[in-house]
């Protein structure tokens, strides 16, 4: 039951009672003060937007393509670990729900669930692999092979871990995955088959990672390769240069370097070097179609939404991850009938207009 959900705020209100306080500051925190989490939800409302009226909207499409596919809209789940934490049926529910909207799903390295088993849940559905490097460059390509042999379409590279955020609400809870919770494709290519704590996680990627690695990945992957966590435009050159397909603007949610720029900030800059030689992703803080409609104007492709999914998840397992993302697309469908638009792209920079300084508000 989610109809009563008008907006994702709904949403994250029923997904957080649904949880423990370990798990639920797990999902919901960010790294030392969380200024950078804050400031990425409320960054998407500096700016103010343009609309132009009396356009024929009766026909309002959503529709985008992304890395050559289509999409119903262009809101993507982003990769978020240790989702049968958040509900029994995990990644599975997040895959199912996310194809029922018609968009794509990029699954966590440290998934709780076996990609095969992702695509098996949503045959229809579009599926990206999140991948984080480790020391052992035998396990990095044994996860990346599975998933592409389960056919998924990306390989996206996150850039901005290890290492692990200070996460103090996590610090504070002495907060452990629970024993029965495993990422058992991690634990295949790592052999032995046991349980890694988070700990013993980020121990075992790869510290040195360097934008060569990148450049290997790139021209040995059968597949796209994106990188994740860019906020700045020398390094989207760098991502470009290296060989990759695409970049997702992203701070990690705030949960890597509190005080690094809110991606709404990052992305102006970021678009302008990209120029569409690659797909440009966005991440961190979307919560409304508006956001979406002022990510587009601002030069994205599309977005990435991780706590939202994850709230729908956790409150009501596929249904709720279809209805978020429903609703985002809802939104976003009305905003852009509002700001003269029959289609995503239409919205351009002129749509837009920095907020005067006093008229900044805090979500
Ligand atoms: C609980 C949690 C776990 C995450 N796990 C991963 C991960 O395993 N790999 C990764 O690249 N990003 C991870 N992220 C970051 C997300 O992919 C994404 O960048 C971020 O959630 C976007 O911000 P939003 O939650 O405000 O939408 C995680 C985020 C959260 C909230």
């Amino acid at each position: 039951m989610t109809e009563h959900w008008i907006n994702v705020a709904d949403a994250e209100r029923e997904g957080l009672e649904k949880l423990e306080q370990g798990p639920r500051d797990y999902f919901a925190g960010g790294a030392g003060d969380e200024v950078t989490l804050r400031e990425s939800v409320s960054a998407w409302g500096r700016w103010r937007l343009r609309p132009r009226v009396l356009n024929d909207v009766r026909e309002v499409s959503t529709r985008a393509e992304v890395l050559g596919g289509p999409v119903e809209a262009p809101v993507l789940v982003a990769p978020v670990a240790y989702q049968r934490m958040a509900h029994p049926d995990g990644e599975r529910a997040m895959a199912a729900g996310a194809a029922a909207v018609g968009t794509a799903m990029c699954l966590s390295t440290l998934s709780t669930t076996r990609p095969a088993e992702v695509a098996a849940a949503a045959p229809n559905g579009r599926h990206w692999f999140q991948l984080y490097a480790f020391k052992d460059a035998g396990v990095t390509r044994a996860l990346m092979e599975e998933a592409i042999a389960a056919n998924f379409e990306a390989v996206v590279v996150t850039a901005d871990a290890p290492p692990g955020g200070n996460r103090e609400r996590d610090r504070r809870n002495r907060f452990t995955l629970p024993k029965e919770l495993g990422t058992p494709s991690l634990s295949a290519a790592v052999g032995g088959g046991r349980a890694l704590t988070i700990e013993e996680t980020f121990a075992l990627m790869n510290h040195a990672l360097a934008w060569t690695d990148v450049g290997d990945l790139a021209s040995e992957c059968s597949v796209p390769v994106l990188v994740k966590g860019v906020l700045t435009a020398e390094d989207a050159e760098l991502a470009l240069a290296h060989g990759a397909a695409g970049i997702v603007v992203s701070n990690h949610g705030g949960r890597q370097l509190d005080r690094s720029l809110a991606t709404a900030d990052a992305l102006p800059e970021i678009a302008e070097a990209v120029e569409g030689r690659g797909a440009l992703l966005v991440d961190g803080g979307i919560r409304r179609g508006v956001d979406v409609a002022t990510a587009i104007a601002l030069g994205a492709d599309a977005v990435f939404v991780g706590r939202p999914a994850l709230w729908g998840l956790a409150a009501a397992g596929a249904d709720g991850v279809e209805r978020v993302l429903g609703l985002l697309g809802q939104e976003l469908e009305l905003a852009l009938g509002l700001l003269g638009c029959t289609s995503v792209s239409q919205l351009t920079r002129a749509h837009l207009r920095r907020a005067p300084a006093a008229s900044v508000y805090s979500v």
